[in-house]
């Protein structure tokens, strides 16, 4: 809506600490909103950024199950991960908090107590799942089973991951425990709901009536569907032993919904902002901000000032809990503002197929950091002209390559290399004196005047996409200039022109400085240094009056480097290597052969040899003839491994080989002996080696 705002209170999804984020995450909520606010920060708005770690709910005990630890463990490694990755990535966060923080649970118990003692919770016994091994009460991810909307056979028992669905366990078909792969059974259990659907009129008018134009068509249809369909009481508390505690004497044993307590997160961690800034312990994210004195209660003119523009960013598997249920329990509380929008992205795909971290097929953040440590920009502009916002979008590593090469590289670096060069060789590094224009200057003065406001435009719509090309159409315009006026030609006989001309290409060079920051703020701050120019003011920029003629600049390097193919080549590789790993790691071992005694085990004679000599055998695919020396003899083995080894790779090799097996005939050569391999569960072979080299003859027993 058309407001006159004050400030701003931006928020991006605290992503679950329970495993590593990958591009697709980055895409979704977390790069939008950076930009969003490095630009209302260099707009001279007031404005604070919160994002954190999500760090109750089952998602966690259930990571620590799986890496047999503790979900303390879980969230404090995935909390340093994440949180370490987005700031190497430019994240410009005010605070990222975390929701294991007693500020936090103290914030989210009174804002439970609060509802419940204005009667606004109801108190039901309902039928749950319980698990009578494990002994609990199995919630929202502790419970899987098919999705009744789309068949997934793995769907959660709060959210089907495939088709994205809202489910309840009751609906899930053959439900089964991830605690102990057993069938649950129901049993009654007491709860405190919000009864959503008391609030059905308000939220028509609220989103329906108010927010249908400004709002993106999906994230409206959404909640259309969603309130169309008819809303239901969402209970609020959960049986689990890893959350907040339910803040009532007859709860025992139950704790905050993770979908209650999260987004109250937003709201702890600008508590916690204002308080390390009232304490002195801590400064805005951008250090030329300064509103004045801090109180620790100035957190409250974010939250429940009407002149407050609150913004979540966010993914769309979020929607209804930041458009329907956060904002009924804001509204319900009565002191809280409500969002102006939503702007929340659809799915970025990789390579062909969606982006997923438990089948292997993602790009982890912190794997792009350790291959591409000195490029977190390329990473922010390839995903950035490729948002996900109406519709899914994809990531390829061919297209982040030609991105760069034929985009940062040949547009935007080249342009300013070119400006920087011909000012080092013609004017000392000095920016040349400004002279009298030709209708190609002024043009281009005109057409410079409007990139910043049309970026601008594009942002508060929240149309990123848009604004990265513009930014990039901006460094086009350079390019073309230099291009049309050729200044390298004129040196010789028109110093003075050329001198102009290289003035107003340095005024787009420092107009790019700035600009550029919200989307690629490692470069914006290395050319700012070439430049040696510090503006940060976008109110400033359209004009050619951001740097003065006579001003020294730096030293001029390269903004960006080529990636060269054999690098995504090796990417590409990574990405197939990775999913075949764990599609063999989830697939079930082979069961156990009948059980035999000591005393046949210990018939078996097993030594480590060495291969002295290997050969194909004539007509046979998968024969190799061996020499082993076994240490108590040297002789001929038979072995099928001619599809897995060649000769020259297992010549010297150690093996084990079984060495009183019987001698058998095959293709007419005696076989003395059995080589033993591993055969991993593609059938791949593998040799069984002892972790130090051994005399041939050393027993395996
Ligand atoms: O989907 C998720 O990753 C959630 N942890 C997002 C929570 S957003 C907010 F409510 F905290
Ligand atoms: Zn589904």
């Amino acid at each position: 809506m058309n407001k006159n705002y004050q400030r701003y209170t931006v928020t991006a999804a605290l992503p679950y600490a329970n495993g590593p984020k990958h591009i697709g995450h980055l895409a979704g909520a977390y790069i939008p909103a950076d930009v969003y606010v490095r630009y209302l920060r260099l707009s001279g708005k007031d404005v604070i950024f919160v994002c954190g770690s999500d760090e109750h709910g089952t998602a966690i005990p259930n990571q620590a199950l799986k890496e047999k630890t503790t979900p303390q463990a879980i969230i404090d490694k995935y909390d340093s991960l994440i949180r370490d990755c987005f700031y190497k990535l430019g994240m410009s966060f005010d605070i990222y908090h975390r929701t294991s923080e007693p500020i936090h649970h103290q914030t989210s118990q009174d804002f439970f107590l609060t509802l419940h003692q204005k009667g606004l919770l109801t108190e039901e016994v309902s039928e749950q799942y319980y698990d009578e091994e494990a002994k609990v009460f199995l919630a929202d991810r502790y419970i899987v089973g098919t999705c009744p909307k789309c068949g997934y056979a793995n769907a959660y028992g709060d959210q089907c991951e495939k088709c994205g669905s809202s489910l309840s366990p009751s609906e899930l078909i053959n439900p089964r425990s991830t605690l102990s792969g057993k069938s649950p059974v129901l049993r009654p259990t007491k709860h405190w709901y919000l009864p959503l659907q008391n609030y059905e009129s308000w939220l028509r008018e609220w989103i329906l009536e108010s927010h249908k134009e400004d709002w993106r068509a999906s994230v409206y249809g959404q909640c259309k569907s969603w309130i169309d369909a008819g809303l239901q009481p969402r209970a609020m508390t959960r049986d689990l032993n890893w959350g907040i505690k339910v803040p009532l004497p007859d709860a025992e044993g139950k704790v905050l919904y993770v979908w209650f307590d999260a987004p109250i997160g937003y709201i702890s961690a600008t508590r916690a902002l204002f308080e390390e800034i009232a304490e002195k312990k801590k400064k805005f994210a951008t250090p030329q901000r300064d509103f004045g004195k801090i109180q620790k209660d100035d957190w409250k003119k974010y939250w429940h000032n009407e002149e407050t523009k609150l913004v979540h960013f966010i993914g769309k598997d979020n929607i209804v809990f930041h458009c329907i249920i956060f904002p009924i329990m804001l509204h319900a509380s009565g002191e809280y503002i409500l969002p102006d929008n939503v702007p929340a992205n659809e799915f970025m795909n990789l390579e062909g197929d969606k982006m997923s971290t438990s089948r292997g097929w993602s790009i982890e953040m912190h794997e792009y950091l350790e291959d591409f440590p000195d490029k977190p920009d390329v990473l922010r502009y390839v995903l950035l002209t490729n948002l996900p916002e109406t519709k899914d979008s994809e990531f390829t590593w061919k297209d982040f390559q030609a991105k760069n090469n034929n985009e940062l590289v040949a547009i935007f670096g080249n342009f300013v290399n070119r400006a920087l060069v011909l000012t080092q060789k013609y004017f000392d590094n000095k920016i040349p004196a400004l002279g009298a224009l030709i209708d190609v200057d002024k043009n281009i003065i005109s057409e410079l005047k409007n990139f910043p406001s049309q970026i601008a435009f594009s942002l508060e719509s929240y149309r990123f996409r848009e604004a990265t090309a513009s930014l990039m159409d901006l460094a086009r315009l350079g390019n073309k200039y230099l291009a049309e006026t050729e200044p390298w030609k004129l040196a010789k006989n028109d110093l003075p022109r050329v001198g102009t001309i290289l003035n107003l290409a340095l005024q787009i060079v420092a107009n790019l400085a700035v600009v550029c920051e919200p989307f690629l703020p490692s470069s914006s701050k290395k050319l700012k240094e070439m430049l040696a120019f510090d503006g940060t003011d976008w109110t400033k920029t359209g004009s050619i009056d951001l740097m003065k003629a006579g001003h020294p600049l730096g030293n001029a390097s390269l903004l960006f480097e080529k990636i060269e193919d054999q690098v995504i080549e090796n990417q590409i590789k990574k990405l197939n290597d990775k999913k075949n790993a764990m599609e063999l790691a989830s697939l079930p071992a082979e069961a156990a052969k009948p059980e035999i005694s000591f005393e046949e085990f210990s018939k078996m004679d097993i030594r480590i040899g060495k291969i002295l000599k290997a050969e194909p055998v004539e007509k046979s695919k998968k024969l190799l003839k061996l020499q082993v020396d076994t240490g108590i003899d040297v002789r001929t083995v038979m072995s099928g491994i001619a599809e897995h080894f060649s000769p020259e790779e297992i010549t010297g090799k150690q093996i084990t080989i079984l060495v009183n097996l019987a001698p058998r005939k095959i293709m007419g050569v005696e076989s003395q002996g059995m080589i033993l391999m591993a055969s991993d569960k593609d059938g791949k072979l593998r040799l069984l080696q002892p972790s130090e080299v051994v005399a041939p003859g050393s027993k395996v027993s």
